[in-house]
């Protein structure tokens, strides 16, 4: 994934650089490194672990310039060390590159470049394209288009995937940028240009951004850029105004951005579902379906291709979409489904869903459904990603920035716009007013239920530390509550380390049965209706076993003393809410079980916020 930025202006480059990498830490923590362009050479700094490392060895390494590049790493190819950070320099000390994505094709086109006695001083595929562009450079003749011509031959010699700033030491005042599969967006600013990954790593200093689209290259100046393919054709720049694009993230007095986004999900899903519901009260309104009515309507089937915690959202929607509108709902890794003959039955239906909206995994499954001719929508978090422009139409989360790693208030809204979409398909087709109604009635109250269940987050801290010693749990649930345990078994094992599996509760005794005894936990999110009695049954099963038990159960829900170690109790509520409400405390419970570990939540290990690579 990687976080780039690159700067030129009035300006000296450290500032923007170094502001700029911070807000894109979230894409990669691996290792960080600028490059500056000193006029005879470039000046450069690099340094394993996080940016505050790269600020402090800046001051001492590099002198002031007005143009540079700046990358944040998630290693894909070579170990996180000094040699394998970004920015590489080309063997001729010519060039300087930064690249977000993977050269497929690496091997080959290093061997190319070794038979001409060119050597390489890393293990990344991106110091390959970095040299490729120097060979390249070198075989042409002087002249004004020298630079560009380089990069417009090296690129389409690459498969793959590729995001890059790069610089030429005989070009004092160009940066050239370029992108396929990996997002580039350029920010136009008074008197001074950028480059980079997304839009916050220029907020407050740019005023307009233009997204590059795949196969365009962007060649700035201070003052000037300009916008081709790689061929060569002038490409439409579109500019969208910053502020709508992005927004600064303040930590307030939350100790984590996990934190703080757990907290605010009332406000956030408050915004989620503002304006969103029609004025005879008894369905949804979604903006950006309009348009695609007749298709909603007539539709056989739903495929959702999400990743992570996103395709969690999908399958809690999968549950509600097919009980309110009796639509067959399937969801598919991203992954998988963009590589699987999937049968083109009827009048399908392709929802993206991901936070970010620049997974790679999940733009490639819709560039998938497109080239299949299905209609494609997006769910998407961030204005302006790449899922929000690629998609047919879509509807966005409105939750603002979520920077923590774990996925938290984008989870709740992306199943809350489930709800919302199951309720809009219902009412299309068999789904009573009345039913209809106290759909919007429930979720319009999830706000204040969610701030109901929050208001106990001491009492989960306290089963947190309960619990906080066990290396193996298992997160049970039945229904859309399934979904539930996978996620809260994701969240556990992504930020404490912990191992964590989540099973329908049934499945227990086809297999992890096996793992109960005194040390291994399991977390039993129990149902509101009828199909409690046969989870309760379940718990008894495991403490039979020994094996500790925490339900979380509704309150009007009696759990036999002898079932549970401990029950958490969330208020009674609608079925199209309960998995929202189910999760807060696992979010929670895995936020306090890491923090009790001393682990830093925001940035867990080996993970990065935004996926770019597949
Ligand atoms: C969530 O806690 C994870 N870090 C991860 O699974 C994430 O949900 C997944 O990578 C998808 O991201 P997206 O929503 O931005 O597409
Ligand atoms: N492939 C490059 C590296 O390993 C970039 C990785 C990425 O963009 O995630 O350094």
């Amino acid at each position: 994934m990687c976080g780039i930025v690159g700067y030129l202006g009035r300006e000296t480059a450290q500032a923007p650089l170094i502001d700029g990498l911070r807000r894109l830490e979230y894409r990669g923590y691996d290792s960080a490194g600028i490059a500056f362009h000193e006029g005879s050479k470039f000046s450069m700094a690099r340094e394993t672990g996080r940016v505050n490392n790269l600020a402090e060895s800046v001051q001492k390494k590099c002198s002031p310039a007005s143009l540079g590049i700046a990358h944040t790493r998630w290693a894909t190819h070579g170990a996180v060390t000094v040699s394998n950070t970004h920015p590489h320099l080309s063997y001729d000390d010519k060039f300087v590159l930064v690249h977000n994505g993977v050269i497929e094709n690496f091997g080959a086109l290093k061997r190319f470049l070794s038979d001409k006695g060119i050597d390489f001083a890393s293990e990344t595929d991106s110091e390959v394209l970095c040299n490729l562009i120097a060979f390249h450079y070198s075989e042409l003749p002087e002249g004004e288009n020298r630079f560009v011509d380089a990069v417009r031959q090296a690129l389409p010699q690459c498969r793959g995937a590729y995001g890059i700033a790069v610089l030429c030491l005989d070009y004092p005042d160009t940066m050239i940028g370029a992108r396929r599969g990996s997002p580039l967006v350029v920010g136009l600013g008074d008197e001074a240009n950028f480059i980079a990954s997304d839009a916050s790593a220029f907020v407050g200093r740019a005023k307009e951004a233009v997204f590059l689209n795949d196969g365009e290259l962007a060649v700035l100046q201070a003052n000037d850029f300009r916008i081709t393919t790689l061929e060569g054709q002038e490409a439409t720049a579109v500019t969208h105004p910053v502020d709508e694009v992005s927004e600064e993230v303040e930590l307030g007095d939350f100790d984590s951005y996990m934190e703080k986004e757990i907290y605010e999900q009332p406000m956030a899903l408050q915004n989620t579902l503002l304006g969103r519901f029609g004025d005879d009260g008894t369905t949804s309104k979604l903006g950006g379906l309009e348009g695609h009515e007749d298709e909603l309507r007539n539709l056989d089937r739903i495929i959702f291709v999400a990743c992570g915690t996103a395709r969690h959202a999908c399958m809690v929607g999968e549950y509600l979409i097919e009980r309110l509108a009796r639509v067959p709902v399937e969801v598919e890794h991203a992954s998988e489904f963009r590589y699987r003959n999937s049968p083109k039955a009827g009048k399908s239906l392709v929802i993206a869903v991901s936070q970010s909206g620049e997974t790679l995994d999940t733009l490639e499954a819709v560039r998938e459904a497109k080239t299949k001719g299905l209609l494609t929508l997006g769910i998407t978090n961030v204005v302006g990603s790449s899922l929000a422009r690629e998609t047919d139409g879509g509807v966005y989360q409105r939750v603002g920035p979520e920077i923590g790693v774990a996925s938290t208030k984008a989870f709740s809204s992306q199943a809350c716009l489930c709800a919302m979409l199951g309720l809009a398909l219902g009412r299309m087709r068999d789904l009573s007013p009345m039913d209809g109604q106290s759909i919007v009635e429930a979720l319009k109250g999830l706000p204040d239920l969610v701030s109901e269940v929050l208001q106990k987050g001491e009492q989960i801290r306290e089963l947190a530390i309960k619990y906080s010693k066990a290396e193996h749990l298992l997160f049970l649930g039945r229904q859309s509550l399934y979904p539930v345990a996978l996620e809260g078994a994701l969240k556990l094992k992504e930020i404490s380390y912990a191992h964590a599996e989540g099973y329908p509760a049934a499945e227990l005794k086809h297999g992890p049965i096996a793992l109960i005894n005194p040390d291994c936990p399991s977390v039993f999110i129990v149902e509101g209706n009828e199909l409690s009695a046969k989870t309760i049954a379940n718990m008894q099963e495991v403490k039979a076993r020994k094996g500790p038990v925490l339900a979380i159960a509704p309150d009007g829900i009696e759990i036999p003393e002898e079932a549970a170690d401990d029950v958490f109790r969330l208020p009674d509520a609608h079925e199209v809410v309960r998995p929202i409400l189910a999760n807060l405390p696992l979010q929670l419970f895995a936020y306090h079980f890491a923090r009790l570990r001393g682990l830093d939540v925001d940035k867990p290990r080996n993970l990065a916020k935004s996926v770019t690579v597949e």
